[in-house]
Formats: structure tokens, C-alpha cells, sequence
């Protein structure tokens, strides 16, 4: 089965052709970020607009590397939730438009679930269950994968997403948006341990954590510095930063498996690219007896692939939406579809 995909949540507009779901013909990826940088941030009418202007080509392109035409297409699938509505509606209005024209299914997919499923294109063996840690820009969960349409949330941040963690952090310490790969290279010539930065828990919720307090140790950190009139160390604060930031998800997601039972361990989103948070995975995945299973760098950060990926599952699943199709900015990973 051939599924067309169409991903406009964020700053990337793309589109991918799925194979039988875990076979990728074709992964285009539009970045907007160089548009965004020069506001430090993604400007939410710049993102719809640069989708509009790009959708199309991209979708083409992506039609063009898989080598097929629009008649051999099976299905139609496209991010509907979480993300930046007015992004998220060029999306959704293109592929219904795409679907209705042509008579194929429509089937509308979660962005999370999407990073959740790069996993099964990159490990053709994997099976649910399994749990997953997905920590994205606008998102952190600890999740129980049943089955592929069936999640259940072990844990959550209870105020900034992971990503968006990195990219405030990156920001003070001067680095361009989108941060966290900025941090992540110069955190890899400083110390760790240069700097003590807090790491906090929620009472009565073991698996729900906070990067806020970790945020402003970070701004604070390099305030003191400057009003002292002492030079910052750059990459020793990133490489504390990371290194909490590690401290802070790798236990949790750790526990989050042994929880559930699960014997495999599974990681998404942006974030997952980070490669202390990754060594430190690998660390204590060993230790704890759990398999593993880090997906490539390129997969990481939002693509067409992704919901290509998943769309088949969903579309196993009998997920199907029509002409009224709406996208939401928020909605649990949990969550069914509902038309
Ligand atoms: O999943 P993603 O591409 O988009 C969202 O769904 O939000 O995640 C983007 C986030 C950004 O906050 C970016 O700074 C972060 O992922 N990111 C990283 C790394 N590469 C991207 N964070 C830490 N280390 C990295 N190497
Ligand atoms: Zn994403």
C-alpha cells in the first residue's frame, strides 16, 4: 500500500510516500528555520505562509523521488495534531483537497505518534509493546506503546517541553535557533560537571518532570557572570545543561518501562539527536537489561516519513476522516481519533 504523506506542524513543510508503511520511497523535508532564526523562534504567520507557498512543490517532489504518479497512490495521510493550528491547516487543506480530488482514504495523524513511529522504518524487527521516550520541541512524554494505535502516558513535563528547554537555554548562552544541535556541539568540548544545575521532581508523580527551574539556573548562571564581570564558560554550561537535561529523562524513561513491563526501550523526537542523552541511553538501558533502540539522527527532527510511517498503522487500524477534517493544537498522543 502506497500512502502519501504531508507533515506542516512546525517549521518544516514535507511530504513522504510510504511503502506497506515501514518501506520509504521518498522523504521531502522544507525547512523554514533559516526564515525563523533571525527571529530566535518560529513566528507562527511566517510558518503558515511559507507552507502555502511551498506545499505543493514539496508534495510534487516527493511524488517525483518515489518514482510514482498521483494514480498510484492508495491513501492520503497528514498531521492533523498537536502543533501550530494555523501550520497545521495548510496541511490538512491541502491533503483533503489531495484525497477528495482522487477518491482516496484520508487518514489524519498524530505529529507525536508520527516521531513515535520512525522507530519501525529504522528497526525493521521492532513490534509494540514497547515504551518510549518522545521529546520533541513542543513536547516530552514518557509513553506506553500497546500496540501502534494504542499509547498510554506514563509521564510528562509538567511546563517546558525538552526541546524548547535546549532552544532557551541556547539562547542565553548566545547560539542561533534552533539550539539544541548548537548546544549539543559545544557541550562536546566542555565539562560536565562545570557547573551545578538543579534537577527536579514532582512529588506523587515519579514519571513527570520540570525543566523550568533548570531554565533559570541556566539564565541566572550566566547573568552572575556578567555582572561579576567573570567570563562565562560556555561549554562547560552546555555540557552541564546536558547532562541534567540526561539526568532529568534518562531515569524516568528507564522506570517508565520497568513499569509497564516492557523489555524494550524506544526513543523520538528532536531531542532524541542529542548525543549525551543518547550515550546516557545506551548507558543505562545495558544496566537495566532493557534493549535499546536509537533511532538515526536524520530521522529525528519532523519529516513526511514519519507520517507516512504511521499513517499505514492508523489506516490498518480503521482510521479514516472526511471532507469536515479539522486540525487540533493540542491533543493527547492518547487520544483516538475522533471525526
Ligand atoms: O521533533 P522536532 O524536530 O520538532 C517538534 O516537533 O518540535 O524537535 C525540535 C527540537 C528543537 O527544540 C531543537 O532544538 C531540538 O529538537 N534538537 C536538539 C538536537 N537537535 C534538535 N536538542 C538537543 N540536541 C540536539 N542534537
Ligand atoms: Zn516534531
Amino acid at each position: 500500500m502506497r500512502i502519501l504523506a504531508i507533515e506542516s506542524s512546525c517549521d518544516e513543510t514535507a511530504a513522504a510516500v510510504s511503502l506497506d508503511g515501514r518501506t520509504i520511497l521518498s522523504n521531502v523535508v522544507l525547512s523554514q528555520a533559516d526564515m525563523h532564526a533571525v527571529f530566535g523562534g518560529v513566528v507562527p504567520e511566517i510558518a503558515s505562509r511559507r507552507h502555502l507557498e511551498g506545499i505543493a512543490g514539496v508534495v510534487e517532489e516527493a511524488l517525483r523521488r518515489a518514482g510514482l504518479r498521483p494514480d498510484d497512490l492508495d491513501a492520503v495521510g497528514v498531521t492533523y495534531a498537536p502543533g501550530l493550528i494555523g501550520a497545521l491547516l495548510v496541511g490538512v487543506n491541502f491533503a483533503k483537497a489531495y484525497a477528495l480530488a482522487r477518491d482516496l482514504p484520508l487518514i489524519p495523524v498524530h505529529h507525536m505518534r508520527g516521531h513515535i513511529s520512525v522507530n519501525y522504518i529504522a528497526f525493521p524487527e521492532l513490534r509494540p509493546p514497547f515504551c518510549c521516550l518522545v521529546v520533541s520541541g513542543g513536547h516530552s512524554l514518557i509513553v506506553d506503546v500497546r500496540d501502534y494505535t494504542d499509547m498510554r502516558i506514563l509521564g510528562t513535563t509538567r511546563d517546558d517541553a525538552a526541546g524548547e528547554a535546549f532552544d532557551k537555554a541556547a539562547r542565553v548562552l548566545g547560539l542561533p535557533y534552533p539550539g539544541g544541535l548548537e548546544i549539543d556541539r559545544l557541550a562536546k568540548t566542555g565539562d560536565p560537571h562545570a557547573y551545578k544545575l538543579p534537577r527536579a521532581h514532582v512529588d506523587d508523580a515519579p514519571l513527570d518532570f520540570s525543566f523550568s527551574g533548570l531554565k533559570t539556573a541556566v539564565r541566572n548562571t550566566a547573568h552572575n557572570a556578567a555582572q561579576r564581570g567573570e567570563p562565562l564558560d560556555a561549554p562547560g554550561l552546555a555540557a552541564s545543561f546536558c547532562e541534567a537535561v540526561a539526568d532529568i529523562l534518562v531515569p524516568r524513561a528507564v522506570e517508565g518501562a520497568k513499569r509497564c513491563g516492557r523489555d524494550t526501550l524506544c526513543v523520538a523526537g528532536g531531542v532524541a539527536a542529542n548525543s549525551v542523552l543518547r550515550a546516557r541511553l545506551e548507558r543505562e538501558s545495558a544496566a537495566a537489561g532493557l534493549h535499546l533502540y536509537l533511532p538515526p539522527v536524520s530521522l529525528c527532527g519532523d519529516n513526511g516519513a514519519m507520517i507516512a510511517c504511521q499513517a499505514y498503522y492508523e489506516y490498518l487500524a480503521g482510521v479514516r476522516a472526511g471532507a469536515s477534517l479539522n486540525a487540533r493544537a493540542t491533543l493527547p498522543i492518547s487520544a483516538s481519533f475522533a471525526p
